[in-house]
């Protein structure tokens, strides 16, 4: 594949970022994960919405969506129209609860009594009550914004269970989560809500956060992760939420070098761009040098800064990259599995950070 994809790029000669999109490696990663899982899995829309990524799940036997706004809904709805759309979002705007429901939604999240009430002014067939958790292993901790603790959430349960057909409670481990563990503890803090309640709980929602592998991290197999949440799982309808494990093999980013002083390197795609979002969670990618000029890599590396192409100083990639001495202007740096909230995170600052998008099959 890499000879191949070496010489499409050589003849495509990208000056502008270009995002490559691998379908049949999203559908079979898709077929993997929804094989091992025992329930329903539903795709983190957010993560990665390209319409592209979406078919290609689709085709990998994923049938739920996770949709945190009343556009990714409409997006998915217009694309797939079977697709089971879940509006998982805790705080929603009052009139996107009733639109969703137009456009077939009956499941939805909330975390408070409030958000409780909002959401039955429609007749929602399932109602998902989101659980705080403690700040955790995962890479990128979302423990702070949403959520309620153990006994708020035994009172929203209680308060909902007469309105719907299916109750559920959810969490998020926060996302790239190394240790299975995590779930299995959030597990436990459901059961003890669902206890306190003392109303049935049907659905245990693990939600998202498991891993993927990036420049020298490999995460626990999926497996691992499900082993630990079928051990907890006590003949509930267990669902998850992955983003991150999903996609990110799925793309690829091509930049460009547009310049070079001594060991820094200025690209046509930085934090504003296409390269924003995982540094936060402390990992590289996996990145190699495609020459201009036809040559082969070298193998004398070099650790350089890599600068993206905007005019503010925080534009720069917050670990070095060891890149092939000679590399030069022109030459393009491919960044291997970014298919995770890259893109989906891309601003037009300072008028840059538009990209192209290609499909690569095989
Ligand atoms: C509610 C919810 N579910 C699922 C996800 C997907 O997380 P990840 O990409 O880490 O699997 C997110 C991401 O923020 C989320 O907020």
């Amino acid at each position: 594949m890499t000879a191949t994809f070496d010489s499409m790029i050589r003849d495509l000669r990208p000056a502008d970022p270009l995002e490559i999109v691998f379908p049949d490696r999203i559908s079979n990663q898709a077929r993997r994960m929804v094989g091992l899982f025992p329930g329903s899995m539903l795709y983190a829309v957010k993560c990665n919405p390209k319409p592209q990524m979406l078919t290609a799940l689709w085709q990998g036997g994923i049938r739920h969506f996770d949709a945190a706004s009343i556009e990714e809904i409409a997006l998915v709805r217009g694309l797939l129209p079977d697709a089971v759309i879940a509006f998982m979002n805790p705080v929603k705007p009052r009139a996107h609860i009733g639109a969703a429901w137009e456009l077939g939604v009956t499941i939805f999240a909330v975390d408070s009594q409030a958000e409780l009430d909002k959401v039955l002014t429609v007749s929602p067939e399932t109602v998902i009550v989101r659980l705080a958790l403690p700040k955790g292993a995962a890479g990128r901790d979302q423990s702070g914004k949403f959520g309620v603790p153990v006994e708020q959430a035994a009172d929203v349960l209680r308060r909902a269970r007469p309105h719907v057909r299916r109750l559920g409670l959810t969490f998020h481990v926060g996302s790239q989560c190394a240790d299975p563990a995590a779930y299995a503890h959030a597990m436990e803090l459901a059961a003890q809500a669902e206890l306190l309640s003392g109303v049935g709980v049907d659905v245990v929602d693990v939600g998202g956060g498991f891993p993927a592998a990036y420049l020298g991290y490999q995460p626990p197999d999926f497996a691992d992760f499900v082993a630990a949440i079928r051990a907890r799982a006590t003949g509930k309808d267990v669902w998850c939420e992955p983003g991150r494990a999903l996609v990110a093999g799925g793309e690829a980013l091509v930049t460009q070098v547009v310049g070079r002083k001594n060991d820094s390197l200025f690209l046509n795609d930085g934090i504003y761009g296409g390269l924003s979002p995982d540094p936060l969670t402390g990992h590289r990618y996996l990145a190699r040098t495609i020459k201009a000029d036809g040559a082969g890599e070298t193998a004398r590396t070099y650790p350089f800064r890599l600068f993206g192409p905007t005019c503010d100083s925080w534009d720069c990639l917050p670990l070095p990259y060891d890149l092939p001495e000679d590399i030069a202007e022109g030459d393009w740096i491919v960044f291997e599995g970014t298919g995770a909230y890259a893109g989906a995170l891309r601003t037009r600052f300072n008028g840059m950070g538009s990209a192209k998008t290609l499909i690569f099959a095989g």
